[in-house]
């Protein structure tokens, strides 16, 4: 029986867990014991909790509680918490999703310690180094010894930079495992899709008719702190609203709704109070995000993981980004970068409303989370 940590804080990792947490519970419950520590990094109950009655995910063993501050705070608080719990467990290796300060933080914390940093989305790269993200996933990576790409992009990206795709077991920081194994996120939509579908009550509750509405999430940094890029990207939204009495239906994130009310220019909030068809909601739960994707015409995000759920529901998705790590979605043509000018983001939505699209398997075979075990489970018994 080997221990592994699981590391999650932020909403798409607690969801990203859910896959791997099953994988151990129905098929590695006698070789892999899986203690999970949730840093705190998001905390509301629509950004964290939610997901663990629905997804069916373990309670935490420990929470960090470190919440919200700046960058360097939130990662140093989290790697001086982290330090004694894993002393404390002495886990065979610590498993890390994407690229969040808690995934970061996790993995200087345990590489520094000799343990093994298990990083499942390995290889993502937007080629741009002001965001966040993309200075987390590269330290994260140089620091890893187990490398889950859920691309073949994202190997390519890593052999770019000095990984091979040819390592042999034993595996180490130096000699690390580098493999292309499918998403976990896929593993997830396939799996809840029929329950959310029977359980989700969110169309009717919002008053909605599938195939008549357009889904919007917005939480990037640069798309939310930097005003002029807000104020751009709602013109656009209220002006494909008003054009087309096209219903957009926001599950806000918290980031975006406190932010909101002090960057949003008067007259584009003027507009948006009387817009009766862009509905603004609180975050949902997973089941009703995969139902209002599932369900929706189009999907408008800066969002990682939605832009990913789009084609796994088959949906068109305008990127709210001037570039992706999901470079597929774009070169298969049911994406298109619309960046964060008002024009580009209307032009982006109409080319692709009416397109007719395909949708090819890119993302593995719904099983990426059992291969991730497997693998897991050889390298470091
Ligand atoms: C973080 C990740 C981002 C990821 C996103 C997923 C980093 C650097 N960023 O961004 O990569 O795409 O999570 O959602 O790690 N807040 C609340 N309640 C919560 C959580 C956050 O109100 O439960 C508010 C706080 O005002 C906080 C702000 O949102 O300051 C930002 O939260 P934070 O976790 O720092 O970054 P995200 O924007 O959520
Ligand atoms: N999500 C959700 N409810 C919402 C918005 C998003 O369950 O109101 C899910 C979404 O389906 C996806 C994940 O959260 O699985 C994406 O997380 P987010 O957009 O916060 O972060 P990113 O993927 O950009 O890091």
């Amino acid at each position: 029986m080997i221990k592994i940590i699981t590391i999650i804080g932020a909403r798409p990792q607690i969801i990203k867990a859910a896959a791997i947490s099953r994988a151990v519970r129905t098929s590695f419950s006698d070789r892999i014991k899986e203690v999970i520590v949730h840093t705190g990094q998001h905390y509301d109950h629509n950004m964290s909790a939610v997901f663990f009655d629905e997804l069916k995910i373990p309670k935490e063993d420990y929470n960090l509680n470190v919440g919200s501050a700046s960058h360097a705070v939130q990662t140093a608080e989290i790697m001086r918490l982290l330090e004694p719990v894993l002393e404390e467990e002495k886990p065979q290796g610590v498993l890390v999703y994407g690229d969040t300060n808690s995934t970061l933080a996790a993995a200087l914390t345990a590489a520094k310690m000799h343990i093994p940093v298990i990083h499942v989305e390995a290889g993502m790269r937007s080629f741009n180094k002001t965001m966040p993200e993309e200075i987390n996933r590269i330290c994260c990576d140089h620091v890893s010894t187990m490398l889950f790409s859920p691309t073949s992009t994202g190997t390519e990206n890593l052999c770019r930079e000095g990984f091979s795709e040819n390592a042999r077991a034993p595996y180490s920081i130096n000699n690390p495992l580098v493999v292309h194994c499918g998403d976990v996120m896929y593993d997830n939509s396939i799996y809840f899709a029929a329950e959310a579908g029977q359980k989700s009550t969110i169309l009717s509750d919002l008053n909605l008719t599938s195939g008549e509405f357009t889904l919007c999430t917005i939480h990037r940094e640069s798309n939310t702190d930097d005003a002029q890029n807000l104020n751009s990207i709602f013109r656009a939204l209220l002006h494909i609203a008003e054009n087309n009495k096209q219903k957009i239906v926001i599950p806000m994130h918290p980031r975006t709704s406190k932010i909101l009310p002090q960057q949003l220019q008067p007259e584009l909030a003027e507009r948006l109070e009387r817009n009766y068809d862009i509905q603004i909601i609180e975050p949902v739960s997973f089941m009703d995000m995969i139902v209002l994707e599932s369900e929706c015409n189009l999907i408008i995000t800066d969002s990682g993981g939605v832009q990913k759920e789009s084609y796994f529901f088959k949906k068109p998705c305008v990127i709210l980004r001037d570039e992706t790590e999901w470079v597929e979605l774009v070169e298969q043509g049911t994406a298109v970068i619309g960046g964060t000018d008002t024009e580009s983001i209307i032009d982006a939505f109409n080319k692709l409303k009416s397109k007719n699209l395909n949708f090819p398997p890119l993302f593995g075979d719904g099983h990426a989370a059992e291969f991730i075990c497997e693998q897991i489970y050889s390298a470091l018994n």
